[in-house]
């Protein structure tokens, strides 16, 4: 158990078995979760300006996500926490069907070189597990300004069928979601920002029954 920065920072070692929200918050609220956190920019701002919502920061590497969980201890925050570790185990083992309200994917790591491309977190495979997790109505979030990243990730999500594309409403030029967003929006890169919604599952069964009572 990494006793320093409890409950602020948790390795996944230190979560087994799938999470239990309620018990893990104390509270009932909605839960969302970035992906990929660093140094927990978006975990402070959205901890300040969204009291009422749950959020954890997934991060791989645990000195970005232990400087991310100092900055919630120094603000006594209830309701945003870090688990350091692989994201992808996270997601797979553990969290509970439809029990996440919103997922945050911030610039993630765009693995340059051609041969390491398939490193990229967000894949189908991710975006189909994401689906799985996410309320019906619920949102997925991803910012990135590498722009051939964000082209495969639109691909991907535009031709899901668990989600649907939103529009994307402009952004105050210095409200930096993250630190990479700062970082790279000051360098004066392009930040391309997608947002898609989780079709409610009520009318794929719905669809599902219509497709097998109608004759063929
Ligand atoms: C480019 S940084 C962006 C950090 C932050 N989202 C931001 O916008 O400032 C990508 C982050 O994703 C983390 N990361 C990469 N692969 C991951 C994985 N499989 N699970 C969790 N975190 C991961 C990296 O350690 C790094 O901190």
């Amino acid at each position: 158990m990494a006793y320093e920065l409890f409950p602020y920072f948790r390795t996944l070692d230190d979560v087994p078995g799938v999470i239990d929200w309620r018990e893990f918050f104390g509270n009932k609220n909605p839960v969302e979760l970035d992906i990929g956190c660093g140094r927990g920019r978006f975990l402070v701002e959205s901890g300040l300006r969204r009291p009422d919502v749950n959020l954890v920061g997934l991060e791989l590497d645990y000195k970005e996500g232990r400087r991310g969980a100092k900055r919630l201890a120094k603000r006594h925050f209830h309701h945003v926490r870090v688990v350091g570790g692989d994201a992808r185990r996270f997601l797979n083992e553990r969290v509970r069907a439809a029990s996440i309200d919103a997922a945050h994917v911030y610039f993630p790591d765009p693995w340059w070189k051609r041969r390491h491309r398939r490193r990229r977190i967000f894949t189908e495979e991710f975006a189909t597990r994401l689906s799985a997790l996410i309320v019906d109505n619920g949102d997925l979030h991803s910012w990135t300004d590498v722009e051939d990243y964000f082209d495969e990730i639109r691909a991907i999500m535009d031709s899901h069928p668990d989600y649907i594309a939103q529009d994307v409403p402009e952004y105050a030029p210095d409200d930096y979601r993250t630190s990479f967003h700062k970082r790279r929006a000051e360098a004066g890169c392009t930040i391309y920002r997608g947002h898609w919604r989780r079709r409610p599952r009520i009318v794929e069964a719905a669809s599902l029954l219509e497709a097998q009572s109608s004759p063929s």
